[in-house]
């Protein structure tokens, strides 16, 4: 713990605490900053009573751009420089499958961002449903292309793809369209379209960046996300194969215990890398509003890691007050701001 300083020195770090930090509903939300985001970076940097700054990294479940794109949007929105050393998004962790499989089917996102995001991570065969649509325009009745999806989608015989997994990215901008075709390819012949498996039983995996059912966005009410999208997904495959069929369906990002592990890795060379400190931390703070995801997460790494992750619920986001978390937290606060004041007063 540093000594206190005055007025405000910068140059001490805190080295037995950092900060974790959900996105959405916690420092943004609708792509705008909540009002305590801005105050609550400062603090980090050492605006606090004790000029200290506070190591700190981000981990959100959503996604969609490179690690470098969503650094670059938070910067701005938190009016600070953000690093992608220090952040982490969710189809970050997807970046160790690239090696495993040949030719994947990537669900989600702005057009061909997820591709490139894919293609950046090392997958060296990455297909999207544009693709799919361009080949063969009957797959989606009701989805047309746009002249520049048409001119951005890839040239494919399907008839020589074998898809040997799907990897839903970040959030369908078509769920129709999207689910559509993650059907056609579970109810396969081994991931070829076009194809009907008899028993379906040979779909190949399908990973989806998290699981969360809503977030919350710029609508007072939480919105559909892409747990949401598996489950209809799930659904339907179970009501067209009459129950019989055999899906492998997994789920990256928060609460995954292997998501919060893959956070402490990145944690620690942030903290060694920018900071100059080795070894692991006391205590992880970790600011979140979705029980279900940042509360439960938190809760089950605690049980296994050497920090002590101590879980923050804030009432900005999906968390409603006044409800009982199905998650219970080590404390509720208002806001960010409170977050981090109250991890402050708890070390000093
Ligand atoms: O799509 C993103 C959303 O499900 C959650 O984002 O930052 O709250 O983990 P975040
Ligand atoms: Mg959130």
């Amino acid at each position: 713990i540093p000594t206190p300083i005055s007025p405000i020195d910068s140059s001490v770090v805190a080295d037995s605490f950092v900060f974790a930090f959900d996105i959405d509903g916690v420092l943004v939300r609708g792509g705008r900053p909540i009002p305590e985001a801005i105050e609550t970076m400062k603090v980090l940097d050492g605006e606090n009573e004790y000029g200290m700054k506070i190591p700190h990294i981000f981990l959100t479940n959503g996604g969609g751009k490179t690690e470098e794109e969503r650094c670059q949007d938070l910067s701005r929105q938190l009016q600070r420089e953000i690093k992608p050393g220090q952040f982490i998004c969710g189809h970050t962790p997807m970046r160790e499958m690239a090696g495993k499989y040949g030719t994947v089917l990537v669900v989600g996102g702005e057009g061909e961002k997820c591709r490139h995001v894919a293609e950046g991570y090392g997958f060296r065969d990455v297909v999207t449903p544009g693709d799919i649509i361009k080949h063969n325009a009957a797959t989606t009745p009701f989805r047309k292309l746009t002249p520049e999806e048409l001119a951005n989608s890839r040239d494919r015989d399907f008839g020589e793809v074998v898809i040997d997994a799907v990897f839903v990215f970040a959030d369908s901008r078509d769920w129709a369209g999207d689910i559509q075709i993650m059907l056609d390819v579970a109810m396969s012949q081994g991931g070829r379209l076009g194809t009907r498996s008899e028993a379906f039983d040979e779909g190949p995996p399908f990973y989806f960046s998290h699981n969360d059912v809503v977030w919350s966005a710029a609508h007072e009410h939480v919105r559909l996300g892409m747990g949401a999208l598996r489950r209809m997904f799930e659904i339907t495959f179970e009501d067209l194969t009459g129950g019989k069929g055999e899906l492998h369906t997994h789920a990256f990002g928060k609460p995954q215990v292997s998501t919060f592990e893959f956070a402490e890795r990145l944690m620690q060379t942030w903290r060694s890398s920018e900071h100059g400190i080795s070894g692991p931390p006391q205590t992880v703070y970790f600011v979140g509003d979705t029980p279900e995801s940042d509360i439960r997460g938190t809760n089950a790494i605690n049980d296994v890691a050497d920090s002590d992750w101590y879980s923050i619920l804030v009432k900005t986001g999906v968390y409603q007050d006044g409800t009982e978390p199905t998650y219970k937290p080590r404390a509720t606060v208002s806001n960010v701001l409170d977050a981090v004041n109250h991890g402050i007063q708890r070390e000093m």
